[in-house]
């Protein structure tokens, strides 16, 4: 479990975020922070959405706490119950709460990554590798099912022991134990298992464009204009971190470095990692052909048509 923010690792981390915030403010006018009055609550997944949230605070966004969740269902009952303002899940998530459980008051505003997803250990069902760690059955679990059902054999598939091990960073945990076999990860996740010696194999090519995370909110959220000015607070900071890591790789991999405690080897890694296809997004629009990718596996999975019109795409910072 990488550790977060040491004193000198805030140091490291906050000297990039100077120069995130003032992308931030050359960005967007109001100032954001001046514009939002009151602050988000956040939940979200922690694997590298939480670097980029802590960089958005760092810039003065205002947020309580933000909530790791432990898995998907926690997260799909943060938005319906809108116990927290924003949730970041992926986007199949999305689709299995407005098509699967009948939720029509989802609104996704912005990409975070496009999942960004490599698979880690070994699956081999003739040595017995068999345990397959997912989060729920929805999700990237959606992807590792479309990815396995089609190189394994069918006797191979159905030999395959699929156990729900919990969010990102608790099936890292599992597959360093050996309470797992095989599970899809991200950054600095992926990385930090092969720096552990474990293989893990980038699913981009398997996938196609695929979209992951994006940021949740509600319709009934979105209808009060305060709101959306913290919002759009949130998301100007998110894009300025993603493009101060881009701009400036020697700040960002020591940012990186002191963030996850780790080599800078190993940061290199995790920062060449975000810059892969279906990597982090670049900007504040939704890739038609990454969310194209993600419902093509949902609609595979599930028997479920996505309608071609998707009331729930609400890019209105794009
Ligand atoms: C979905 O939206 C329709 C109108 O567009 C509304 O009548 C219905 O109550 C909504 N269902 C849920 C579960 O929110
Ligand atoms: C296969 O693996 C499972 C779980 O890892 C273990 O319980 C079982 O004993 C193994 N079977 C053989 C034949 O090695
Ligand atoms: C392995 O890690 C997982 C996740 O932290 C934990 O739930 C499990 O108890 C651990 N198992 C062992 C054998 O240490
Ligand atoms: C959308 O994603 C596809 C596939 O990753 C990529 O080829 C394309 O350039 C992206 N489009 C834009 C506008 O970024
Ligand atoms: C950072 O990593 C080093 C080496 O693994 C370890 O000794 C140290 O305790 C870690 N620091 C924190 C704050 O976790």
């Amino acid at each position: 479990m990488p550790s977060i923010t040491p004193v000198a690792a805030v140091r490291a981390f906050r000297a990039l975020l100077l120069l995130a915030a003032v992308a931030a403010a050359v960005a967007a006018a109001p100032a954001p922070a001046a514009a939002c009055a009151r602050p988000l609550k956040i939940a979200a997944f922690k694997e590298f959405t939480a670097f980029v949230l802590d960089g958005a605070q760092a810039a003065g966004v205002p947020m309580e706490e933000v909530t790791w969740v432990k898995n998907a269902d926690e997260a799909h009952q943060y938005l319906e119950t809108g116990e927290r303002d924003v949730v970041f899940m992926s986007y199949d998530d999305t689709l299995s709460i407005t098509l699967g459980d009948g939720f029509n008051g989802t609104a996704i505003v912005w990409p975070v990554h496009g999942g960004m997803l490599s698979l880690c250990g070994e699956v081999d069902p003739a040595a017995n590798k068999t345990t397959v760690g997912i989060d729920t059955t929805t999700g990237y679990a959606r992807a590792l099912r479309y990815h396995l059902s089609s190189s394994l054999s069918p006797d191979e598939y159905e030999a395959l022991d699929w156990v729900k091990a919990g969010a990102t960073n608790i099936r890292f945990q599992a597959l360093l134990n050996g309470s797992l076999d095989a599970t899809l990860l991200n950054p600095p996740f992926n990385i930090l298992a092969e720096a552990q010696g474990l293989a893990c194999t980038p699913m981009a090519d398997v996938l196609g464009p695929y979209q992951g995370v994006v940021a949740h909110v509600t319709q009934d959220f979105l209808a009060d204009p305060a709101n959306v000015a913290c919002l759009q607070a949130l998301a100007d900071a998110s894009a300025a971190v993603v493009a101060g890591l881009r701009s400036d790789p020697t700040a960002a991999v020591d940012a990186l470095t002191a963030f996850y405690n780790t080599t800078s080897d190993t940061a290199s890694a995790i920062y060449d990692a975000l810059w892969q296809p279906n990597g982090l997004a670049s900007g504040l629009c939704f890739n038609a052909s990454q969310l194209a990718g993600t419902e093509a596996i949902f609609a595979w999975d599930t028997k479920l048509e996505v309608p071609a019109k998707r009331p729930w795409v609400q890019d209105i910072f794009c």
